[in-house]
């Protein structure tokens, strides 16, 4: 997978992808991740990318010259490959695993990032995606950009260890995780259930999907109704809601 990241401030991204999954990930070549400081398509001697909005109003907006420009260079480079191009926008859609997944299918993914001010609304023309991080707004789309790629290149084959682990993820089954325990058995007074070190893999199963459940119900209910539940699934939950009715 190639990713290009269009941003004023490229250093930004130098310390979250020269470390550990991310970073053996582009060592392997699984992912090329390349910044592209579009400030270098600035207007005039001063390399400007803002300017303040026609019709008046607080703040700036990102111009649309330097974003088409360097767009024309990432696509003169790979004219063929159906990119994805993810503006970094508070009003997007909001980002999750469901995307993630989806990023992770492409080829070529450019995310654009915006910061301190808004963008001239026909930059919007360009992209195929407008996607927020979170109901909060940051000072910048760099951190949100670095949070979606590094969601996505770990769903990438090859980049986790175990090709397993991103299948039981919170999220990737539509449910949250069950608790894990390791060794010791007992820590401070705190034990092991004893399902887990019995070896009866049926009924580990079991409670591991129960305590999937029992964590989503207690935290995110709203996960539940995109969940498709059993019948048995659903009496356990009713236990949940009302334990002492049988
Ligand atoms: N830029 C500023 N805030 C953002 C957010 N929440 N998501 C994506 N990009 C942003």
């Amino acid at each position: 997978m190639k990713i290009d990241i269009l941003t004023l401030f490229p250093e930004m991204f130098t310390s979250p992808f020269n470390a550990s999954i991310i970073k053996r990930a582009m060592d392997e070549n699984i992912v090329e991740i390349s910044t592209l400081d579009f400030r270098q398509y600035g207007i005039g001697k001063h390399k400007i990318v803002d300017d303040t909005p026609y019709g008046g109003g607080a703040g700036m907006l990102l111009k649309p010259e330097p974003i088409f420009e360097a767009m024309d260079e990432i696509n003169a480079a790979d004219p063929t490959a159906e990119k994805r191009i993810i503006l970094m926008d508070p009003a997007g859609k909001p980002f999750n695993h469901e995307l993630a997944e989806d990023f992770s299918k492409s080829d070529h993914l450019v995310f654009i990032c915006g910061h301190y001010e808004g963008y001239d609304e026909r930059i919007r023309t360009l992209v195929t995606d407008e996607v927020s991080l979170g109901d909060y707004v940051l000072t910048g789309g760099e951190l949100a950009a670095m949070v979606m790629i590094d969601a996505t290149v770990r769903l990438l084959p090859g980049v986790l260890g175990n090709v397993d682990s991103a299948k039981e993820d919170s999220h990737a089954s539509g449910l949250l995780e069950y608790p894990h325990y390791t060794r010791p058995a007992m820590y401070r007074g705190m034990e092991v259930p004893e399902v887990l070190r019995n070896g009866n893999h049926q009924l580990i199963e079991k409670w591991r999907h129960q305590e999937s459940l029992k964590r989503t119900y207690d935290r995110r209910k709203d996960m539940l109704k995109n969940y498709p539940l059993t019948e048995e699934d659903k009496q356990f939950i009713q236990q949940l809601i009302n334990p002492i009715q049988k």
